[in-house]
């Protein structure tokens, strides 16, 4: 039986993530902040643990006995548009939280690997591959990694996976999500998946709708193929025009 961590579930998209995951059948733990809230038909699912706890604050160890039995864990937490929550702390909520994510994974004694998967943006380059963006995308985003420390974070998050965890690593393998601009849907439309962005993410960003999001990162943590497909790299999800 699958069951999945998610976090940032009170979110735009990971409200959609929890709702993808419960409609497969797929156990959930979501950790939220008590003052934040889930729709009335996912918080009374019989499948969803809720954890009414602050991520940032929570005990490497207490996390560690959630993610007991967690084949996954997806993280859709993103600095909220506040002045708080773009230059107040913590200044690296994603990247410390996927950093404790894998301390945690590593305290659990098992043999069962485990999926993190988190959620990125276009604005980041996978320099596995490596990527060289168009000139006017790396300027701008120069000056944002500098300006917008969120942006800086995602960066952080996404190089700490491909960095520390790499390929090999015992119990996590990984994925970083990457959408372009986010919209919302209302429902699953087809997308396309690349390996690296096709267009400029800056001067001529396309659509990702949210729940095409929510929708692949859901498919990542239940089909084998698509997993074996994009763990340990950096897909970037576009709707089909
Ligand atoms: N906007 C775009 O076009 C775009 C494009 C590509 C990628 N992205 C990235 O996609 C990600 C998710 O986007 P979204 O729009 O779905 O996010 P969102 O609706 O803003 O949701 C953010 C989530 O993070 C949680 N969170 C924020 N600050 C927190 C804190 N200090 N402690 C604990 N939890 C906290 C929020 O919880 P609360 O409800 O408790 O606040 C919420 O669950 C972000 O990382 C963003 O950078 C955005």
């Amino acid at each position: 039986m699958k069951k999945i961590l998610v976090l940032g579930s009170s979110g735009a998209t990971g409200k959609l993530v929890v709702a993808q995951l419960l409609e497969q059948n797929v156990n959930v733990v979501a950790i939220l902040r008590s003052t934040s809230s889930l729709p009335e038909e996912i918080s009374s699912h019989t499948k969803l643990h809720l954890v009414r706890a602050d991520i940032t604050d929570l005990q490497e160890q207490d996390l560690a006995n959630y993610l007991q039995d967690c084949t996954g864990v997806i993280s859709c937490l993103g600095h909220n548009l506040t002045l708080k929550g773009m230059f107040g702390e913590p200044r690296l909520l994603v990247t410390d939280t996927i950093k404790k994510i894998c301390r945690a994974v590593e305290r659990i004694d098992s043999d069962q690997k485990i999926k993190v998967i988190l959620m990125n943006t276009t604005g980041n380059c996978n320099h596995d591959i490596p990527e060289k963006p168009p000139l006017s995308q790396r300027v701008v985003i120069s000056i944002l990694r500098w300006l917008l420390p969120p942006h800086a974070d995602n960066e952080k998050a996404a190089n700490f996976l491909r960095l520390n965890i790499g390929q090999n690593h015992k119990q996590i393998e990984w994925a970083a999500v990457r959408p372009d601009a986010l919209t919302d849907d209302d429902s699953v439309s087809e997308y396309n998946l690349c390996i690296s962005p096709a267009q400029n993410a800056i001067f001529n960003a396309a659509a990702t709708s949210r729940i095409n999001v929510a929708n692949f990162m859901s498919r990542l943590v239940c089909e084998d193929f698509l997993w074996n497909q994009w763990k340990g790299k950096m897909p970037v999800i576009y709707n089909r025009a």
